[in-house]
């Protein structure tokens, strides 16, 4: 039951995304294709999501697999062609649901046509296309930005003696949102995609793309010294995405998700509060950094969970309270398997993944699953550098080896940190490759022995937890709409909330760490207990405490309650 009728179907839905790359190969050509998401759909409708986000599928020469995009309205010859995508969109409407492809559109890759006009000469029309700056007069970089996958941002372009702005890789030149025919182009190529009858985008660090025009130094201003603050929810965001929408999501029923590299909560209210009209909601980062000792990424230390706890409910009281939303995730195919992360992908492998599951899905926003994510996948603890693909994790292994650390702390940095943990083939079957493909996989596969086959056979599986999550999303108002509260703020291992609506609350509580935890029901929870009709919904034990009260938590326990008007 819909509490609000005219409310957009995304608000009571799951995502799951799908890196195309590594989920299933129907060729034997060793990556993932467009058929193989075809062949999978009852799968992920069996899971209960509602829509897909498939990775950029487009041409690209693959340097940051596939994020540099060649050219925006051609399907990549490795996924497939059109005729198979047109295919799985029709059969993923069929079982209703809905497809969302990602546009990066901060940049694109240096052989996509605009920039091989652009950088041939100083008066080329495409020239202005992307970002173009003199050198300073002793030759060097025109300011000290850094790219977010090592060394500077700029890079030096031989044809015309000019720096080119690249905040990611060298192969990925940053657009020049300034010009409006950037934008027009942009706003073509999506309602391209949105004439095919996709249903919305996920818009890849769509918070980088305006500019300061100052162009000044960080000069140590920002912890990481590599300029965000000058393009970071830039001056002329707002603007741009509210110029997007009217231009092109406004047409469609679409649902549009932007990605936020370092954003901030007030930002994130106003890109989408609906009569903005931004986009739907955002992604942000700020709970996955709580593993990063003093904000660096490449280091290694246990989760600041005190950090994480108020992290997270910050978001969620701000963002409810602003009236906007949010996005909800612990894995996409930029992070470690959470389960090797803030869980124990070992002793308590089954358990620890369910109540991480149950923490992210029972708070308000749109809950993304990230494939592999439901049957507990976890980091493949690569052991040799020539394992690792990704060009992040390459570039910062030889940044780390600049620095002084050896060959054996740089690899264990990796097998922590890299995006390859995330980018191993998806796990299907025990057979040869995990059942991914026939061929030579382009990423090595974990080796252990989880799999979609073990998972649907086994009821106790984690599968089917989330399975019962995004049945719970459809049928409790409360989760969608109501107001959330922390809950024992400074338990050291309780991560416990409330959901409340007029006539219902919903008690989730989670117990982060093995061990035991002592659970007492907060004071102002016993009389709403004592008047109301009390039920328990979900748990990762097979038995739940005689009372909810007070009881022990055993290890990664993970419970909740649900509390109804008598
Ligand atoms: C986003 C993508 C990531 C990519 C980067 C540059 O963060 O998720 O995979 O490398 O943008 O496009």
């Amino acid at each position: 039951m819909n509490q609000q009728s005219n409310e957009p179907w995304w608000k009571k839905a799951v995502v799951y995304q799908i890196y195309p790359k590594s989920f299933l190969d129907t060729t034997g050509s060793g990556t993932g294709d467009i058929n193989g998401v075809t062949k999978k759909l009852d799968y992920i409708k069996e899971l209960g999501a509602d829509c897909i986000w498939l990775t950029p599928m487009y041409e690209s020469p693959q340097h940051d697999n596939g994020y540099d995009i060649s050219n925006y309205t051609k399907i990549h010859d490795m996924y497939g062609t059109m005729t198979d995508f047109e295919r799985m969109l029709k059969e993923a409407h069929e079982r209703g649901i809905r497809v969302i492809m990602d546009l990066a559109v901060n940049h694109t890759s240096i052989f996509h046509e605009w920039f091989q006009a652009s950088r041939e000469s100083k008066d080329n029309p495409y020239r202005d296309y992307y970002i173009w700056k003199e050198p300073k007069a002793d030759g060097s970089p025109p300011n000290d930005w850094q790219s977010k996958f090592g060394g500077p941002a700029w890079e030096l372009d031989e044809v015309t003696g000019d720096y080119y702005l690249h905040l990611y890789d060298v192969t990925q030149a940053d657009l020049n949102w300034e010009k409006d025919e950037v934008r027009r182009q942009v706003y073509d190529i999506m309602h391209f995609w949105f004439e095919k009858g996709i249903d919305g985008f996920r818009l890849d660090v769509i918070n980088n793309i305006s500019k300061d025009q100052r162009f000044l130094d960080d000069a140590g201003q920002s912890v990481q010294g590599d300029g965000r603050m000058y393009y970071t929810d830039g001056p002329r965001i707002h603007e741009f995405l509210h110029e997007m929408n009217q231009e092109v999501f406004s047409k469609y029923d679409s649902m549009t998700v932007g990605e936020m590299s370092s954003t901030n909560i007030a930002d994130c209210i106003r890109y989408t509060r609906p009569d903005r009209q931004e986009l739907d909601m955002t992604f942000n980062f700020h709970h996955l950094k709580v593993d990063y000792p003093n904000g660096e990424k490449w280091a290694i230390a246990p989760f600041d969970f005190q950090e994480l706890k108020s992290i997270l409910s910050e978001w969620q009281t701000k963002m409810h309270e602003g009236g906007g939303w949010n996005a909800l995730f612990w894995c996409n195919h930029d992070q470690p398997r959470i389960v090797s992360r803030y869980g124990d992908d070992d002793t308590y492998h089954q358990q620890s993944a369910k109540m991480l599951a149950t923490t992210i899905h029972l708070m308000q926003g749109t809950p993304y699953i990230y494939q592999g994510e439901e049957i507990g996948m976890k980091n493949p603890r690569f052991e040799d550098i020539s394992s690792y693909r990704d060009i992040e994790s390459l570039n910062m292994y030889e940044v780390m080896l600049e620095k002084g650390k050896s060959k054996e702390e740089a690899l264990a940095i990796l097998q922590v940190k890299s995006r390859d943990n995330a980018r191993t083939p998806m796990q299907w079957t025990s057979e040869k490759n995990a059942g991914f493909s026939t061929g030579t996989p382009w990423i090595e596969p974990a080796h252990n022995d989880i799999s979609v086959e073990a998972a649907l056979k086994d009821r106790t599986s984690i599968f089917y937890h989330y399975q019962a999550l995004c049945r719970l999303r459809k049928e409790l108002d409360v989760i969608t709409y109501g107001s959330f509260s922390l809950l024992l703020a400074e338990d050291p291992k309780i991560f416990a909330y409330v959901r409340e609506s007029k006539d219902e609350k919903l008690l989730v509580i989670n117990h982060f760490y093995p061990g035991e935890a002592d659970f007492t029901l907060p004071d102002e929870l016993v009389q709403a207990v004592d008047e109301m009709e009390g039920q328990f919904l979900l748990s990762n034990y097979e038995d739940v405490p005689a009372h909810i009260k007070g009881f022990t938590l055993r290890p990664y326990e993970s419970i909740v309650y649900h509390l109804t008007k008598r």
